[in-house]
């Protein structure tokens, strides 16, 4: 789905790569996420300029947990600081801040830091900002699943009720356009568990870049990328044609 001008509606960012950016200029691994938060600000500039409704950022998975505890320390000071020091400019610029994920492994001040800043620019009409924080793409299916659940034990969702659109309707983004492009910097070419269902007909953007190196060129190079794709569906180019000539 594209808005006007063939820019995507929602792009889906796994920003990867952090580590790698501080090790080539021998620094500590902290550097490179530091420097990763310069990275978000000037995409989400980007994306608002461009006219982009949705920007879903993934910061930190229900895997990142396992890696070393400084790191992950670290990783939620910045997060903390960063939902701080941006605030206002966000709200300033119009953007509507998201989290998805579950929040409750996180210490109570970054909970309430959280919710204040989704309170803050919850009636903003820009951007549509979602940051994946302790997300998993398995545990939004499995929470989405129990939620069903839970109504079919209240008796007020019959099992046979229980289609697609249901189940889309308690995962995490079920009310916003799915993601038209996923970007993934850093080099990989894998999901980790990002938006597994939310993703089934994105079209996939691989780079090299590293996170802390991504900017406005960058960005525009994957929408480039994008703009040449025929978004099939299922159906065939021919068909896909007619409609667009219709
Ligand atoms: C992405 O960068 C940031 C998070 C996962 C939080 P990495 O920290 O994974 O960077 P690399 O992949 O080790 O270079
Ligand atoms: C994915 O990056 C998660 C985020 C960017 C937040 P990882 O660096 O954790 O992914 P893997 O471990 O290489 O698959
Ligand atoms: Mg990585």
């Amino acid at each position: 789905m594209l808005t006007p001008g063939g820019v995507p509606r929602h792009v889906a960012i796994i920003m990867d790569g952090n580590g790698r950016w501080a090790q080539q200029r021998h620094m500590p691994r902290y550097a490179g996420h530091r420097a990763g938060v310069g990275a978000v600000r000037r995409t989400v500039e980007a994306c608002g300029r461009k006219g982009v409704q949705v920007l879903t950022l993934f910061a930190f998975s229900s895997e990142n947990w396992r890696r070393p505890r400084k790191e992950v320390g670290t990783l939620m000071d910045l997060f903390l600081n960063a939902l701080g020091s941006e605030a206002e400019k966000l709200h300033r610029n119009n953007v509507r801040l998201e989290v998805i994920g579950d929040r409750t492994a996180f210490a109570d001040a970054l909970q309430a830091r959280i919710t204040e800043v989704e309170t803050l620019t919850a009636g903003n009409t820009g951007l549509h900002l979602v940051i994946a924080a302790n997300y998993g793409g398995r545990w939004d299916i499995t929470q989405a699943a129990r939620r069903l659940g839970e109504k079919v034990a209240a008796g007020v969702l019959a099992p046979d009720a229980i289609d697609e659109k249901a189940l889309q309707g308690e995962l995490c983004l079920g009310r916003l356009p799915e993601p038209d492009l996923f970007i993934r910097t850093g080099g990989e070419e894998r999901i980790s568990n990002f938006l597994l269902w939310q993703l089934a007909y994105t079209e996939l953007y691989f780079t090299e870049v590293l996170w802390p190196d991504f900017d406005e060129a960058e960005l525009d190079a994957a929408l480039a990328a994008y703009r040449c794709r025929q978004r099939r569906f299922g159906c065939t180019g021919e068909q896909v044609e007619r409609l667009r000539n219709a």
